[in-house]
């Protein structure tokens, strides 16, 4: 018997207070909860027939370790590394190990905010950015996933 084609993973990475979704400063955040984006990108990535590992923590390090997991585990990985995107230089060196697909997701558009807030050291080792869509961006990133995965996009 030939062994049932593995569903490919994608690694979807939240960074730190994003746990706080839906009670942090809703009006730049919004009301979804991490929970209920979850929940949203596992459905979208199975109408791709793709599956998610959805993750949070509040400390670098857990960070750094799931992308190297992902070394081996994952066809593609989405980060939302939170604040740390404008100051982590061991998330940097971790996502550019990566050979799959990496997008990164901010939920606000972190260009029309604060200064500190435009520099980000994930972007320079990703695949492609999508930024101020609010959770919606998460569906994005997925569907983006997906077409990279197919060869589709460029
Ligand atoms: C964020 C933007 C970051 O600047 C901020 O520190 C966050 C959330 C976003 O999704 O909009 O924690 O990554």
């Amino acid at each position: 018997m030939p062994k049932p084609a593995k569903t490919l993973r994608i690694y979807v990475l939240n960074g730190p207070n994003l746990n706080l979704l839906g009670l942090r400063e809703p009006d730049i955040y919004g009301r979804t909860t991490l929970a209920d984006i979850g929940k949203m990108a596992a459905k979208r990535a199975k109408t791709h027939g793709l599956s998610t590992v959805f993750h949070q923590s509040n400390h670098e390090g857990e960070l750094v370790e799931w992308i190297q997991e992902a070394r081996t585990k994952a066809a593609a990985v989405i980060i939302n590394a939170g604040a740390y995107t404008h100051t982590s230089v061991a998330l940097h060196d971790a996502l550019r190990t990566l050979i799959c697909p990496v997008v990164e997701v901010h939920l606000s558009n972190t260009f029309a905010r604060e200064k500190f807030r435009h520099k980000s050291h994930i972007s320079p080792v990703a695949t492609g950015v999508i930024v101020g869509f609010g959770a919606e961006g998460y569906l994005l990133a997925v569907d983006a996933v997906a077409s990279l995965l197919k060869g589709a996009a460029p």
